[in-house]
């Protein structure tokens, strides 16, 4: 093996789009950086922003944030909403939004899944603000439901690679999890 210094090896992420409503108005960036911090009820999800982003004072002032899940079709809307700044773009244009429960964390029709987040904790890094959300309601497009889950197969996801700084899509699935590992069981 060789060492390749301290390489983050994690990719591939899902690209998301994170909705915050800064100066009254709707905002999304895109996001690969984020994080499950648990598994359980309450459930707290994390996105690594850098605190150069217009989004980043809209989630402190409003107290939370989505995180919708576009699929590949949506790859260059989603990279767009990461190029361009909420500064000088209307961003939001480009989708048709809707709103739950926290009222100011913005959401998008054309992406299949939707998931909305109270502000739980920022951690202040150097150059970068962890915000910590507690997700409170996820909403999924019928289309991408399989006897009431959310089917990868359906969603096909947009996933982020840092390496070779491309998007790639989904897989087939290999085998079944917490399963497959009994075949090395012994008796
Ligand atoms: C695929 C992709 C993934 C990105 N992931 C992140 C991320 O995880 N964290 C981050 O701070 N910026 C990320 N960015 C950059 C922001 O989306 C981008 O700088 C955006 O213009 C900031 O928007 P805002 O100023 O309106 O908040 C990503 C960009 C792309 C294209």
């Amino acid at each position: 093996m060789k060492p390749i210094g301290p390489v983050n090896a994690l990719y591939p992420m899902p690209t998301t789009l994170v909705g915050s409503t800064v100066a009254d108005k709707p905002n999304f960036l895109a996001v690969a950086h984020v994080g499950i911090l648990n598994h359980g009820t309450p459930q707290y999800l994390s996105i690594g922003l850098s605190k150069s982003h217009y989004s980043n004072q809209g989630i402190r002032a409003q107290q939370c944030f989505s995180i919708c899940l576009p699929n590949e079709a949506l790859m260059v809307a989603t990279d767009y909403c990461g190029i361009m700044t909420g500064k000088k773009t209307d961003k939001a244009a480009l989708f048709d939004l809707f709103y739950g429960t926290l009222e100011t964390a913005p959401m998008i029709r054309q992406c299949p899944v939707n998931m909305e987040l109270k502000l739980h904790d920022v951690l202040d890094y150097d150059t970068h603000e962890i915000f910590v959300g507690e997700l409170v309601e996820t909403y999924a497009s019928e289309a991408v439901l399989t006897d009431g889950k959310i089917d990868l197969t359906r969603l096909k996801p947009l996933l982020f690679d840092m390496a070779s700084i491309q998007y790639f899509g989904l897989g087939d699935p290999l085998g079944r999890c917490w399963n497959v590992g009994k075949a090395l069981k012994r008796q």
